[in-house]
């Protein structure tokens, strides 16, 4: 039966996509984010929210030690309870996980790196984020093959099995690939992707990838780094990848949004 992977982002209302993934009623994945929620409890424990810049511009997350802490209990008791409420509400028998849990991510952690603070370029040690390499998509398929819908975040295990900051929309990604999934859906707080950052008019009908190299139409982090996702998850088999509003009534059996397509 076709299989759906849902990344949901951390500012939309989980509640009408839950809604939507028991309307669907095939079997579904959940990936979740969670920025707002990191952002507010940050801002609660009184933990500064810093950024890496990439020479190249590239802006990430800097997850110390005292982050990486905030971003569990956001993901975990924040953002994960909210989705997997509504979808119990909704009839979905949904279990909530990180990727920590069976190993389900494994990630390798991101070597010492430059980052550029008041102009001058530092080298960065102590960030504990990494990359997903592996996917233990056993369990996933027993738990799908039971009925339940897995409910899956951010963070993933590490080589010495303590936990790493992920980008939830590339572990969306390797989840996808690593199951054969027919569909990503890429949930967001805009419309699409937008031509211009600035203009909610400016949706795109479809979007083309250059399969290597850099990816057009990335004003900001968030919308670069789903780009990528969505060109992994595509080279890696995904049989269509959208990136879609999320603010809509029916954010599934309705979509509205950008199917993302890389270039032959
Ligand atoms: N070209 C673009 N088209 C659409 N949105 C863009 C574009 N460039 C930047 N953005 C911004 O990217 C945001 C989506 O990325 P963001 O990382 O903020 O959210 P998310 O990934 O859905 O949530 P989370 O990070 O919590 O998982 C949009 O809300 C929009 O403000
Ligand atoms: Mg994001």
């Amino acid at each position: 039966m076709k299989l759906t992977v849902i990344k949901c982002g951390g500012a939309v209302d989980p509640r009408p996509i839950c809604e939507d993934v028991a309307r669907l009623g095939t079997p579904c994945v959940v990936v979740h984010g969670g920025a707002p929620q990191i952002a507010r409890l940050a801002a609660e424990m009184g933990v500064a929210q810093r950024t890496l810049l990439s020479p190249a511009g590239v802006r990430s997350r800097y997850t110390d030690l005292a982050m990486l802490d905030v971003l569990t209990l956001a993901m975990t008791g924040r953002a994960k309870p909210v989705i997997v409420a509504a979808l119990v509400a909704s009839g979905v028998r949904a279990i909530g996980l990180t990727g920590l849990d069976a190993g389900l991510l494994r990630a390798v952690r991101k070597g010492p790196r430059r980052t550029v603070v008041d102009g001058r370029t530092v080298i960065v040690r102590d960030d504990h984020s990494g990359r997903v390499v592996e996917v233990e998509d056993r369990v996933l398929r027993d738990l799908l093959d039971a009925g339940f819908t897995p409910v899956l975040s951010p963070p993933a295990a590490g080589e010495d099995g303590g936990p790493l900051n992920v980008d939830a929309d590339r572990a969306a990604a390797a989840v996808a690939v690593a199951l054969g999934a027919d569909r990503l859906v890429l949930l967001t707080a805009a419309p699409g992707v937008l031509s211009d950052a600035a203009d909610e008019n400016s949706v795109l009908v479809r979007c083309e990838l250059p399969r290597e190299g850099p990816v057009p139409y990335a004003a900001t982090g968030g919308m670069h780094r789903k780009l990528i996702a969505a060109r992994e998850a595509l080279l890696g088999g995904v049989g269509q990848v959208l990136i879609a509003d999320g603010r809509t009534v029916r954010p599934l059996t309705e979509i509205s949004g950008t199917p993302v397509e890389v270039r032959p």
